[in-house]
C-alpha cells in the first residue's frame, strides 16, 4: 500500500492537485483526521510493507450517520475525488457514499487473497505469495531432515488463490482450497501410498477457507485415519501480510497510483484500476463488487502433473 500511496501522491501533484490521506481510511475520513501528503511526505516508503496511513474495517462507514459525516468533510475540504485501496468491501463503502456525496470514486484493488474480480492482480498478492513460498522452503528444511508430514496454512479468506499458487510454488504434495471439495479419504491414500513408497516427507498446503476445516483440523483427521509420518502443522498467518513489496507489487502499485489519479482527472467514476491479460486498464466498479474471480485451474492439472 505504501508503495501505491507514494505513486498516488507523485501523481496528483504531476496532474496539479492537492492530495489528502486519510488516517485509517474510513474512520479518518468521518471523524475529519487527515494530512496533506506531499511529494516529500512519501519519500523512501516505497519499500515498506504497510500503510503509512494505518487501515481499518469501519463499522461506523456502513453506516448512513457514519456517511453523513465523512460527506461533510468531503464538502468542507472541497474534495473532488476518492481514490480507494481495497477490496470489495471498500468498493461497496464508496458506491453508498456517492449517495451522499458528490464525489467521483476509484477503487484500486488491494488485497493478498487476489479474490477481486475484474483484474488478474491485487497489491499485495504477489508479496504474499513470494513470503508464503520462502516459508515451504524453510519448512522443506526441517520435513526432509526428520521425514515428517507437514500442514502448511495459508492465508486467503474464502478464496484459494493464494494457497493453490503457494502450493505449486513451494512444490506441494498436495493442495486443499474452498473451491475444490476436499476428500479426506483420498488425501490419505495419497500420503499412505507415499509413505510405502519411502518418501521421505510431505507438505500438505491448507487454505484457512477449506471445507475440511483449519490445518489442524485437517493433519487431526489424517492421523485419526492412521497416517504413518509424524506431522506437524505451520500456520503462516500474518507473516504473509508485512514485509517489503516485491518488484511486481511496486510496479503494479506505481501503474494503478498513477492510472487511478489519471482517471479522476479525465472525470472517471465508479471505476477500478485493473491488471488484465497483461495490460493495465479500468473496470467498471461493478467488476470489483463480484466476489466470485475464478481460479486459474490450470494449476490444479499442473499440480496433479507435478506432484505425483
Ligand atoms: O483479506 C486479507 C486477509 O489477510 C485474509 O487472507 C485473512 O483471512 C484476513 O485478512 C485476516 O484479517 P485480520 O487481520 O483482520 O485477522
Amino acid at each position: 500500500m505504501n508503495a501505491c500511496i507514494r505513486a498516488l501522491v507523485r501523481s496528483c501533484e504531476y496532474f496539479g492537485y492537492d492530495c489528502y490521506g486519510f488516517q485509517e481510511g474510513y474512520e479518518g475520513l468521518i471523524d475529519g483526521n487527515y494530512k496533506q501528503l506531499k511529494s516529500e511526505d512519501v519519500n523512501n516508503i516505497i519499500h515498506l510493507g504497510g500503510t503509512i496511513l494505518g487501515s481499518s474495517r469501519s463499522v461506523r462507514f456502513r453506516t448512513k450517520a457514519g456517511r453523513d459525516k465523512a460527506a461533510a468533510q468531503v464538502k468542507k475540504l472541497g474534495i473532488r475525488a476518492i481514490i480507494g485501496i481495497g477490496g470489495d468491501g471498500t468498493y461497496r463503502g464508496l458506491q453508498a457514499f456517492t449517495e451522499q456525496a458528490d464525489v467521483q470514486i476509484i477503487g484500486i484493488p488491494g488485497a493478498i487473497d487476489n479474490d477481486i474480480s475484474g483484474t488478474d492482480a491485487t497489491l499485495g498478492y504477489d508479496t504474499a505469495l513470494n513470503t508464503a513460498i520462502e516459508a515451504i522452503d524453510r519448512i522443506r528444511d526441517t520435513a526432509k531432515s526428520h521425514h515428517r508430514l507437514f500442514f502448511v496454512e495459508v492465508m486467503g479468506r474464502y478464496a484459494g488463490h493464494l494457497a493453490l499458487a503457494a502450493g505449486v510454488g513451494g512444490g506441494a504434495e498436495a493442495i486443499l482450497i474452498p473451491e475444490e471439495k476436499t476428500h479426506i479419504d483420498e488425501l490419505v491414500e495419497k500420503l499412505n501410498r507415499s509413505w510405502e513408497e519411502k518418501r521421505p516427507y510431505m507438505i500438505v498446503v491448507v487454505a484457512e477457507g477449506d471445507d475440511a476445516g483449519d490445518a489442524f483440523t485437517v493433519a487431526k483427521k489424517v492421523r485419526e485415519l492412521g497416517v504413518p509420518y509424524e506431522t506437524k502443522v505451520t500456520v503462516l498467518g500474518h507473516i504473509q501480510r508485512g514485509g517489503s513489496p516485491s518488484a511486481f507489487d511496486r510496479l503494479l502499485s506505481a501503474q494503478f497510483g498513477a492510472l487511478a489519479v489519471k482517471s479522476a482527472h479525465e472525470g472517471k467514476s465508479h471505476v477500478i484500476t485493473s491488471f488484465k491479460d497483461g495490460k493495465y486498464c479500468l473496470k467498471d466498479l461493478s467488476a470489483g463488487l463480484e466476489s466470485n474471480k475464478s481460479l486459474d485451474t490450470s494449476f490444479l492439472k499442473v499440480l496433479k502433473i507435478t506432484s505425483s
